[in-house]
């Protein structure tokens, strides 16, 4: 039986969970070790499906790389979405190797080195201010290479909704340039001859409230609208954010994507187009499109006893992902879905603690989860575990080889 909505998504075969139509035991096999991730291309289609239908059909779709940087993934998207936002080199490495224009990538971020900024430059992306000394700097880089460098701003909301899951935006920031200060930065964004495309608000994540996400878009579209006013060139860009969230422990509602869409849809209708008729919309999501695509597997190595609490310990762990272990963003850990993907159909018999090789008590992939009877050599599944990742793992925690990755 499946338990879980997230299992209920992937198939199964020969009374086991099947990523991309091939039994896990298999995959194991294929894979020749474990721990392991799969990712499943034809769930990543269908939540680009889902969005593209909900969604209006001129908002375009940038995926946030850092979600999951694996480049098989990323080349597989690249024919999906519409544009990519990267955060890093290494990100921009990876989204320059696939066919999307260079033009139809953004590269954000707090921190970018010299190197970096003329990196993007080069490549012809286009930079998404997140300081104003980004703009001398970039600046003396086109100078340098002979080219104009093409930028949107970030800015830091001068709102805040309570509520948003993880806020990036509102109050005091690392990401963004203060709204207020905005209208000063284009004049000198202008008068140094770089060019500008448009606007770019990001102010949370992981939000499962669909009354909040739209409440957080129209006080982003109040105030795109209200800083458009300032900048003396067409505005051919407004990034509105993204945020939305997935359920990962029991108590998680999905969120609602269509109330979303349609107070997207009138804000576009009623506000957007009639004043800035010129600008590309985009939404930016990473966890939402590939969150739910992925399973981590890892093998069980022992079963014990301790003190009446009967623990399965396997060879994976907060190492490959953290998040599980309730140590990325939980302030009270509570299990993600997991199941003894060799026996997706059996019962639960037992109640026992799943938890990984590490040499911390923080180790713990699952606390008081109702399994069939396992042992060594099955094998334990990880729904929800397509974004943030083994990218978002200490992996060189404890020196044990890094865990593969298959997209299927
Ligand atoms: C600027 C920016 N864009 C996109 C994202 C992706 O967020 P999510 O994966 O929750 O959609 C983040 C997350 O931190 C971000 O900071």
């Amino acid at each position: 039986m499946i338990r879980h909505s997230a299992a209920a998504a992937f198939g199964r075969h020969r009374g086991m969970l099947a990523v991309g139509g091939v039994d896990v035991a298999r995959l194991a096999e294929r894979v020749g070790t474990t721990p392991f991730f799969a990712y499943d291309r034809s769930l990543l289609d269908a939540r680009i499906a889902r969005l593209r239908s909900s969604l209006p059909p001129d908002v375009e779709l940038s995926y946030a790389v850092k979600a999951n940087p694996m480049p098989a993934v990323v080349q597989h998207l690249s024919h999906l979405v519409d544009s990519f936002d990267v955060a890093s080199v290494g990100e921009l490495r990876t989204a320059l190797d696939t066919p999307l224009r260079p033009d139809r990538i953004t590269f954000a971020g707090p921190g970018k080195t010299d190197p970096a900024l003329t990196q993007a430059v080069a490549a012809d992306v286009t930079v998404v201010l997140e300081s104003e000394n980004e703009v001398p700097r970039l600046a003396a880089i086109g100078d340098r290479l002979g080219l104009r460098p093409r930028v949107a701003v970030r800015v830091n909301p001068d709102f805040e909704v309570k509520g948003t899951g993880v806020r990036l935006g509102g109050g005091s920031q690392q990401f963004g340039v203060d709204a207020e200060r905005v209208p000063a930065l284009i004049r000198r964004i202008t008068e140094t001859g770089i060019e500008l495309l448009g606007l770019h608000v990001f102010a949370g994540s992981q939000t499962l409230h669909s009354e909040r996400l739209c409440e957080v878009q129209r006080r982003t579209v109040d105030l795109l609208l209200r800083l458009a006013d300032d900048i003396p060139v067409p505005v051919r860009y407004l990034n509105l954010g993204g945020g939305f969230g997935i359920p990962y422990v029991d108590r998680d509602a999905p969120l609602d994507l269509d109330a979303v869409a349609a107070n997207l849809s009138e804000l576009l209708a009623t506000r957007l187009r009639s004043r800035l008729p010129e600008a590309r919309v985009a939404l930016e999501l990473g966890r939402y499109i590939v969150g739910e695509c992925g399973v981590y597997v890892t093998r069980v190595v022992d079963r014990k006893v301790s003190r009446g609490t009967t623990l399965l310990v396997t060879d994976g762990g907060l190492h490959h992902q953290l998040a599980a272990s309730g140590n990325f963003g939980q302030v009270i850990r509570r299990n993600f879905p997991l199941a003894v993907a060799n026996r997706i159909d059996s019962a639960p018999t037992e109640t026992v603690d799943v938890v990984g090789c590490l040499c911390t008590t923080l180790d713990v992939l699952g606390r008081g989860v109702r399994l069939p009877h396992t042992g060594p050599g099955d094998l334990i599944v990880l729904f929800q575990a397509g974004a943030y990742g083994l990218t978002a793992s200490p992996t060189a925690f404890l020196s044990h080889p890094p865990p593969a990755e298959i997209l299927l």
